[in-house]
């Protein structure tokens, strides 16, 4: 049988459609939990006044509901091998990223290498990163609230704050949408504007890296978390923890 082989830019589309679709498919599936619980609700407050026609109704779509949900939550555990490890995860590695903490690579061919400053193209797209201890050489990945996007900007399009956190024009912000909690994987031209902006492909939520991370399209409800990083002899690391809160909010 002939085996594929992908180059690195090949591997790291691969990587971020399956990060993707996991997340996506994770999403939905607490968006259709939220939306069972309102109709068990709404099933449970009207029994008393129905008839045996509707409650058969009633029990056909929950049976319905039900397989669907059974579905979706199989699928999703096939793209979720970084929670289903958490048992074997390694001390520290669901930490948040602290100071000093080295960045590595989070997917394609140099998955786990270190991160320089030369790695990171100049007007994007930005790098995917994992954050790493130095001390017991512990990659925090045990928690994908931990992924990282490096991208580096010219200085003179970034705002008054966000060039206070830039170093040479990089910064780092969390690859986690404020949405639903879908990774942030894409690199385009905005629905809002000219410029191109981090999206989320799940509901289209589109942040814009020159103005920390604020949004400009979708319906994402915030910002993403920034993450303050240094700069010495090349290599990049952590200076401080996440501003701002990391991941989506409840699904609804
Ligand atoms: S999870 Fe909905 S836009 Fe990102």
């Amino acid at each position: 049988m002939r085996s594929l082989a992908f180059n690195q830019r090949e591997q790291s589309h691969i990587d971020a459609l399956r990060r993707q679709f996991s997340a996506f498919i994770s999403a939905e599936f607490q968006r259709l939990l939220a939306g069972m619980s309102r109709a068990s609700f709404s099933i449970t407050s009207s029994s008393s006044e129905s008839t045996a026609e509707p409650d058969i109704d009633a029990s056909a779509e929950q049976t319905r509901r039900t397989l669907l949900l059974g579905a979706l939550a199989t699928t999703a555990c096939l793209g979720c091998s970084v929670q289903a490890r958490a048992g074997e995860d390694p001390p520290g590695s669901d930490e948040r990223p602290k100071k000093g903490d080295q960045l590595v690579f989070s997917d394609g061919e140099q998955e786990g290498k270190l991160i320089t400053s030369a790695d990171i193209p100049r007007g994007g797209p930005p790098v995917h990163a994992w954050p790493k201890d130095p001390s017991t050489s512990v990659v925090r990945n045990a928690s994908r609230l931990n992924e990282i996007m490096i991208i580096r900007l010219d200085p003179a399009e970034l705002d008054e704050q966000t060039r206070a956190r830039a170093v040479d024009g990089i910064l780092a912000y969390s690859a986690i949408c404020s949405h639903a909690g879908c990774p942030v994987t894409a690199w385009v031209k905005s629905d809002a504007g000219d410029k191109e902006v981090f999206k989320c492909m799940c509901h289209n939520s589109e942040y814009d890296p020159r103005a920390s991370a604020q949004v400009v399209f979708g319906p994402a409800p915030r910002r993403l978390a920034a993450l303050p990083i240094a700069l010495a002899d090349g290599s990049l690391s952590v200076a401080g923890n996440f501003i701002g809160k990391v991941g989506g909010v409840q699904p609804g």
